[in-house]
């Protein structure tokens, strides 16, 4: 019902969200990833929708039903991720990178199951390409580009690093150790860092923060 009375002040805006984990294989049967549930990215990908917005998700495997009326991509690996997106970013107004995208991946994947033996095990992991500081480096004029950030010290330091060194217009900043924050929950404490401004939100459900996280970006685009 809610939905009903959403403004459609995203009309006419291409939208490009991600969300997620991503996974790594090691062999057949396992593979690294992390705690991501994609909540906050299915959040936004909805939101926009509701407001109008023409919206693409690329997505890692999460528990999630796809939104209604988005255009939903569903990917593994971060490869997976980078192919996707760098082939669905053209056009796009905004882009929101809310996935947890691994750094590293095993340098090798076992075509067989490895299995056990007595000795220690050494996995050696290389890294994954960028996705964020890619579309930095080649983001076309106009464009908005809003990163994610998980920290557990120095929550904003880092993250405005992040932010000037991928060429962000802005990120969203989250403290894992904050209680209400997080990955697994429906709720999220973040603070929206640009160039010049810097704002903390309370702990509020992942639907509100995706509201007014689209209320920011829209006031720096128009
Ligand atoms: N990101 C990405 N591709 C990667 C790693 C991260 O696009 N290979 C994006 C994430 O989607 C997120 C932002 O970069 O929007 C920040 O991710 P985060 O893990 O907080 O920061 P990193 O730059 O990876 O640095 P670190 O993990 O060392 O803190
Ligand atoms: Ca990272």
């Amino acid at each position: 019902l809610r939905s009903c009375a959403l403004p459609q002040d995203m009309a006419g805006l291409k939208v490009l969200v991600t969300a997620g984990p991503t996974q790594e294989a090691i062999d057949p049967v396992r593979f690294i990833t992390n705690h991501s549930s994609g909540k906050m990215g299915y959040s936004i990908a909805r939101i926009c929708m509701l407001r109008g917005a023409d919206v693409t998700l690329v997505t890692g495997r999460t528990a999630l039903e796809p939104p209604m009326f988005v255009d939903t991509i569903h990917v593994i690996s971060a490869l997976d991720m980078f192919r996707a997106v760098t082939s669905n970013s053209q056009g796009k107004d905004i882009i929101i990178k809310a996935a947890a995208v691994a750094d590293y991946r095993p340098a090798q994947v076992s075509e067989e199951k490895v299995k056990k033996s007595d000795s220690e095990l050494a996995l050696s992991l290389e890294r994954t390409d960028d996705i964020l500081k890619y579309l930095g480096e080649h983001k076309a004029p106009g464009q908005f580009l809003c990163g994610f950030s998980m920290e557990t010290e120095h929550m904003v330091e880092n993250s405005r690093k992040k932010l000037v060194n991928k060429h962000l217009d802005m990120i969203v900043a989250n403290n894992l150790k904050e209680e209400g924050a997080g990955f697994a929950g429906n709720t999220n404490a973040v603070t929206f860092i640009t160039p010049d401004t810097q704002t903390e939100l309370g702990i509020m459900d992942k639907e509100d923060v995706a509201m007014c996280l689209l209320d920011e970006i829209l006031k720096r685009i128009r």
